[in-house]
Parts: C-alpha cells; sequence; structure tokens
C-alpha cells in the first residue's frame, strides 16, 4: 500500500486550503451493524409476525427469538446466563440495583463514558465518583486504585469506542477491594482481553443494540453474568420485580419480591438481534482489519499518535482515537481531513474532534455538573446518607488528565464496509494532511 500511496496526484495543497481533495463521496455511514443486515433478519423477523406472537413469554405461538439469542450467545462468549433487555441504560439501572447499589454508597466509574452510565448511578441513589481515563481511553488503573474510598461500593468499567482498556488489573482491584465490577461492553460487542471475552471479567455486563453499535436491533441491550443470585434478580429487575413461572409473574417467593424496571425485550427485537448477532464476528472483523490497515500504514508519522489498545487483536475496530500535540494541531488537523473528503454524509459523525463528542465526556453533562434531579428534594444528592460527597466536583477540572485527552484528541468512525479504495483513501489523507499540519510543528 505504502508504494502504490506514494506520488499520490493529491499531494500537494491542502483542500482547505483550495487544493483538489482526496475524495468527493462521502464516506460510509459509521452505523456497524446496519450494513450487513438483510434476509437473515427478515426471514427472522417474519417469523414472529406469521406467529403473531412478539411477546417473549407468552402468546399463541412462541417463537422463541429472545430466548435462542440469550443462548447462543451464551454459547458463542462463555456466559453462564444472559438477559436480553430494552436498551443499554436500562441495562445499567438494573446492573447496579441486582449488585443493590443504592443512597450511601459510592460508584466509581471513568470521565470518558456515555451520559447512561453516569444516569444509572444517580437513578439509583449512589454516588458517582469520578476516575481519569489513562491513554486507553478507558478506567486507568491506578486513579482508581488512588480514588477507593470507604463509601466505594461498585466501579463500572466502560470499554470506549471498541476496545477494553486494562481490564485485567481493573477487575483485580475490584476484587481486591470487595467491589462490585460492572462491564459497559455497549461500545464492544463481540471484544476480547488476551483471549477473554468483553464481559467474562467482572460481576455483570451489560450491552447496547442500539443503532450505532457493533451489532443493531434498533434498540435493545443484554445483560450476562455467571452467579445465579444475581441472575435471578435480573431477570425479576428486567421485568416487574418477579420471576415468572410459565411465561406468568410468580409473587410467591419471598427471596425475590423487588421493583421492576419494565425493560423486557420483545420477540421482534430479540429476532433481529438474533440475526445481528450472528454475523457480529464478521462485523467486528471487518471493522477491526480496515482499522488496523490504516493505523499501520500511518505508524511512524511525527506528531501523530494512536490510543494504546492492549490487545489489538481483541479490538471490535469501529472507532480509531489518534492523539496530537494540543488541542489547536487537533482541531486543524480534523477540519483539513474533513476538507480532504474524510467525513460522513448529512447527520454523521464520522471524523471529529473529541471536543465535539458531547455526553461522552463527563464535564459534558449538564445534568452532573449542576447535581440535578428528578424530584422535588434533590435526590440523590440530598440524600443524608449521600452527605459524605457534598463537596464532590464534577465541573472541567475534575480529572485533568482526561481533560488534557479531551483537548488533543480526535476521532475517525470506521464503517463496517469500507472498500480498499476507502482505506486508500483515508491513509492518504492523513498522510498529505499530516505532511502539512504536523510537519509545521
Ligand atoms: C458506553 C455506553 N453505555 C450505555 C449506552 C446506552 O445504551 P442505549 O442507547 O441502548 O440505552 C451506550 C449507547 O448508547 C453507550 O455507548
Amino acid at each position: 500500500m505504502q508504494q502504490e500511496l506514494s506520488g499520490s496526484p493529491c499531494e500537494g495543497r491542502l483542500a482547505i486550503d483550495g487544493g483538489t481533495p482526496v475524495r468527493m463521496r462521502p464516506l460510509p455511514w459509521e452505523l456497524p451493524g446496519t450494513h450487513w443486515m438483510g434476509q437473515e433478519e427478515r426471514d427472522l423477523v417474519d417469523q414472529v409476525v406469521a406467529a403473531r406472537s412478539p411477546f417473549r413469554y407468552y402468546g399463541p405461538d412462541l417463537q422463541g427469538m429472545v430466548d435462542r439469542f440469550e443462548r447462543e450467545w451464551c454459547a458463542a462468549y462463555g456466559h453462564r446466563h444472559a438477559v436480553g433487555v430494552s436498551s443499554g441504560t436500562a441495562a445499567l439501572s438494573i446492573a447496579l440495583s441486582a449488585l443493590e447499589v443504592g443512597a450511601g454508597d459510592e460508584v466509581l466509574l471513568p470521565g470518558y463514558f456515555w451520559v447512561s452510565c453516569v444516569a444509572a448511578v444517580v437513578r439509583c441513589g449512589a454516588i458517582p465518583r469520578l476516575v481519569e481515563i489513562d491513554e486507553t481511553f478507558c478506567l486507568d488503573p491506578d486513579d482508581l486504585k488512588a480514588k477507593i474510598g470507604p463509601h466505594s461500593r461498585a466501579v463500572i468499567s466502560v470499554h470506549m469506542s471498541g476496545a477494553p482498556g486494562r481490564i485485567d488489573e481493573i477487575a483485580a482491584i475490584s476484587r481486591r477491594n470487595g467491589l462490585g465490577l460492572i462491564e459497559d461492553c455497549a461500545q464492544a460487542a463481540g471484544g476480547y482481553f488476551k483471549g477473554q471475552s468483553v464481559g467474562s471479567f467482572g460481576d455483570i455486563a451489560t450491552f447496547s443494540f442500539q443503532l450505532n453499535k457493533n451489532m443493531t436491533s434498533g434498540e435493545g441491550g443484554l445483560l450476562v453474568t455467571n452467579d445465579d443470585a444475581l441472575h435471578r434478580r435480573i431477570v425479576a429487575l428486567h421485568d416487574l420485580g418477579y420471576p415468572r413461572s410459565n411465561g406468568r409473574l410468580d409473587t410467591g417467593d419471598e427471596n425475590c419480591q423487588l421493583w421492576g424496571q419494565g425493560a423486557r425485550m420483545s420477540d421482534l427485537t430479540g429476532a433481529l438481534a438474533l440475526g445481528q448477532f450472528r454475523k457480529l464476528p464478521q462485523i467486528t472483523g471487518a471493522m477491526r482489519s480496515a482499522k488496523w490497515r490504516i493505523r499501520e500504514s500511518l505508524q511512524g508519522i511525527k506528531g501523530l499518535d494512536f490510543r494504546t489498545v492492549p490487545d489489538p487483536a481483541g479490538d471490535t475496530g469501529p472507532f480509531l482515537i489518534t492523539l496530537y500535540r494540543n488541542a489547536e494541531t487537533c482541531e486543524r488537523m480534523v477540519q483539513a481531513l474533513r476538507a480532504e473528503g474524510i467525513t460522513g454524509g448529512p447527520g454523521s459523525l464520522a471524523c471529529l474532534a473529541m471536543r465535539e463528542w458531547g455526553l461522552h465526556w463527563y464535564f459534558n453533562i449538564p445534568s452532573l455538573t449542576e447535581k440535578r434531579s428528578n424530584d422535588r428534594s434533590g435526590f440523590p444528592w440530598s440524600h443524608s446518607e449521600n452527605a459524605f460527597a457534598a463537596e464532590y466536583d464534577y465541573r472541567r477540572g475534575a480529572l485533568p488528565r482526561t481533560d488534557a485527552l479531551f483537548d488533543r484528541s480526535a476521532l475517525l468512525s470506521i464503517a463496517s464496509c469500507l472498500t480498499d479504495a476507502d482505506v486508500d483513501d483515508i491513509v492518504r489523507a492523513f498522510r498529505k494532511v499530516s505532511a502539512a499540519v504536523l510537519g509545521k510543528g
């Protein structure tokens, strides 16, 4: 590729300065699962519609799509239990309640996440405790150790942007300190860390199948656990607070009478999820291969660095994160790459500076920085059991190392259907723009 690309006619004046762009066509949409959606999903959904039985637990002619999806998922990734739910956000709330987290507890989580992570903590009455990320763009195990205190109860480790960070160390620290560990795998379905599937390091793991995820059913989520007792609670919590017997709610077990979230997965969603799940290795394989071809082709360019991925073979590949010497250089690189045609169509978020990545960063969430509440009492911030956290500050500056990474990093979405020509264009554009922008010091 190196040889083929050198001497490109596009080299020379940047498109942002009036030169010829590397490409004119927008990059394909970044939504990974959608490019692979086809007859298989249609057949499974049709089966549910033909049977007129879209509810998973009872109906005229159960098709068992959610059951099959859960079973096949467990067999593929080595989990003992899986429970399909309506979203990744609901899955996080259910996971925290399964671990009995509530007022008086602190949940440690990274400053780069998705708003759902911190929302789940606040809604269950606990206090979020922010932890720095490192250059893996996931929880920094050293800062995690430093932040553990008397109120710490659980950790949410979020496998951001397609790959886990130092999850083995995070799991060991959580275990040693008696903390529940939830792995949020919403952005890394189908990923591994040194041969072990994501979601198998902690007590419970959550997944999302919303449109932007490695596989999608439009909306949807999953919880996995190897613990029988936690599974029982998860089943009750995701439903109406009780287990079911022959499809009907069973209120008779005094050990399992809870408050449910009402977040069941329908069998229609299950059908779509099952079809997509069966393609997950191909989808992630395509993204991983394209992403690492780009990364490797750009190695050695001075001033262009990459996110650390501890286990590249386990990366699912939906994002390439690049790092620059400062915020201005990062901004200039992104603007120049877009002008070269490294961008999606209208509405796409294919090529961004991290400062455009909204509610993925703690200080961009007004409900957090302003300590908002859903009720008039100011719960959970006002709860007497949470008085220990009165001075916690969530505004920019709370995590200086995370803030610095935010300032100087950028994100390129790697579509799951990139052609060799698309990959070549991306490499050519990075080289052209780097030579002009980074070469200037
Ligand atoms: C890291 C992370 N956690 C949780 C969620 C929430 O998932 P959902 O949109 O299915 O509620 C998302 C995605 O939206 C996410 O990226």
